[in-house]
C-alpha cells in the first residue's frame, strides 16, 4: 500500500524548493516512479502551442506529442477528466509508447483554471491502479498546483 500522505508532504517540500515549474515536474515523476510499485513510466504531457508535449519523466523514451483528442492523454485533456485504463489493449486509440505498458492513469493538471497538462503513469501489470491510487494521485497534483 502507497504511503500517499508522506509523498503529499514530499511533494509540497519538493514544490517549495522549486523556482520553475519543469524542475517541479522533474522530481514529481522521480518521487512517484521510486515510491510506487509495479511501474514502467511516470510522468508529464504538457500543452503547447496546441497539443500535448513530452516534459519530464522516468521510464524510456516516450512520444515527443500527442494530439488533443488522441490517446488517453489527449483524451483526458480533451474531456478534462481522469482517466484510469485497466488494460490499455481494450482502450480504443492508446498510443503504445512502449509495448510493456499493460495499465495506465492519466490526471489533469489545472493551473488559474485552465488544464495545462497531464501526469501520466504507467505499469506492466494489468489494472495496477485502484480507487485509492487515484486519490493518491490526485492528492499529489492538489498539492502541486498550488504552486505552478
Ligand atoms: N499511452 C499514452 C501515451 C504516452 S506513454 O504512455 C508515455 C496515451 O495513450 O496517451
Amino acid at each position: 500500500m502507497s504511503d500517499y500522505d508522506l509523498m503529499c508532504r514530499q511533494a509540497a517540500e519538493l514544490a517549495r524548493d522549486s523556482a520553475w515549474d519543469i524542475t517541479l515536474y522533474a522530481n514529481i515523476s522521480a518521487l512517484i516512479y521510486e515510491s510506487l510499485s509495479d511501474l514502467n513510466w511516470a510522468g508529464f504531457y504538457l500543452i503547447r502551442d496546441g497539443e500535448l508535449q513530452l516534459g519530464p519523466f522516468q521510464g524510456r523514451t516516450a512520444c515527443t506529442q500527442i494530439p488533443i483528442g488522441k490517446g488517453v492523454c489527449g483524451t483526458a485533456v480533451k474531456e478534462q477528466r481522469t482517466i484510469r485504463v485497466a488494460n490499455v489493449h481494450d482502450f480504443p486509440g492508446h498510443i503504445a509508447c512502449d509495448s510493456a505498458s499493460e495499465s495506465e492513469i492519466v490526471i489533469p493538471i489545472y493551473k488559474d483554471g485552465d488544464i495545462i497538462g497531464v501526469l501520466d503513469i504507467d505499469s506492466p501489470v494489468r489494472n495496477r491502479f485502484t480507487a485509492d491510487d487515484e486519490l493518491g494521485l490526485q492528492s499529489i497534483i492538489n498539492t502541486i498546483e498550488k504552486y505552478i
